[in-house]
């Protein structure tokens, strides 16, 4: 029912409006010479196209950072604190949401909570399904995006060569999917077993939860020629950062444009860029992104 919503031809008529916020978030620092790649464009660039997806006001861009912040990863002396952080930054985007969704029932937009209110009143979804619904793209299409960029741009960062590439916006297609391969920001998805199956001789039976690690097939040599080097022209790519089955992912052509955008818009404003001297990149765990991400360039 959703898919239809994120169809490449969908996600092409946002273009413009994510390569318009890639430029907005390029423009605060591009003087400095320097930026906190991570509070300056990893998150506030995915989280502003949710907004623009969404129909929501990018004026409210900074305290929806805050918000998603606060449910996602929310600070606190102890677990209590957290939790009611988390709470409370859930029920206030629960209302945005309901609001947002009421308004859409009074006039119609050209946005995904129109959709949502159109699916509303055929009888194919309810208003609490749509709440869900948003809350769940908010959970798994920011962080995701946030990372693979952090990721991407650390490693560019050491590699003048692969920047002299980016510059080509030809290049950038084929160069999205082999960062996509070799990052795999959520490489490993938790499932329950419906059924005792036996995998490689082992038997596993129903009702066991298991860890698919899902970003080794991104490395397997039966798939892909010389799978540990980096091969920015590699064509195909069939990987499988995005999940395989009936759970890949929902907003695949999305995240697509977003870091192909983002490639190409930095590149052409930033062409040649570096890590600090003697910094150390931190990557994070479970979801893959880098700790406040520092870079420096030329202005
Ligand atoms: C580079 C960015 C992204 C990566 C690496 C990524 C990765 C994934 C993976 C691995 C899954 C499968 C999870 C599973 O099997 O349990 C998934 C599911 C999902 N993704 Fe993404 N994702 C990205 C961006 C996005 C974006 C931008 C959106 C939407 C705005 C999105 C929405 C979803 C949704 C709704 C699901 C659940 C689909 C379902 O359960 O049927 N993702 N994603």
């Amino acid at each position: 029912m959703l898919d239809r919503l994120f169809s490449p031809k969908r996600m092409a008529a946002l273009e413009e409006s994510i390569a318009d916020l890639a430029n907005s978030c390029i423009d605060r620092f591009a003087v400095r010479g320097a930026c906190d790649f991570s509070v300056e464009f990893a998150n506030p660039f995915p989280a502003g196209t949710f907004l623009r997806l969404l129909g929501l006001p990018i004026e409210g861009l900074d305290e929806f950072l805050r918000m998603k912040d606060d449910v996602i990863r929310p600070g606190g002396a102890d677990e209590d604190a957290a939790n009611q952080s988390r709470q409370r930054a859930g029920a206030e985007i629960s209302t945005m949401f309901q609001m947002a969704l009421a308004e859409r029932e009074a006039e119609s937009r050209d946005d995904l909570l129109t959709h949502l209110v159109g699916l509303e009143r055929q009888g194919d979804l309810t208003r609490a399904e749509s709440i869900n619904i948003c809350y769940l793209l908010l959970l798994a299409g920011l962080d995701t995006v946030s990372g693979t960029l952090e990721c991407a741009f650390a490693l560019l960062a050491r590699r003048p060569d692969l920047q002299r590439v980016m510059a080509d916006p030809e290049s950038i297609g084929p160069a999205v999917e082999e960062l996509l391969r070799w990052i795999v920001t959520s490489p490993a998805q938790a499932r329950v077993v419906t059924d005792d199956v036996t995998v490689e001789g082992v038997h596993i039976p129903k009702g066991t939860k298991v860890t698919a690690l899902q970003a080794t097939i991104n490395f397997d040599p039966a798939r892909f020629t010389d799978p540990l080097t980096l091969d920015v022209e590699r064509s195909p790519n069939r990987h499988a950062t995005f999940g395989v089955g009936v759970h890949r992912c929902l907003g695949s052509h999305l995240a697509r444009i977003e870091l192909a955008v983002a490639l190409r818009e930095w590149h052409r404003r930033i062409p040649s860029y570096q890590l600090p001297d003697g910094y150390n990149v931190t990557y994070t765990p479970a979801l893959r992104g880098v700790e406040n991400l520092q870079l420096q360039f030329a202005t």
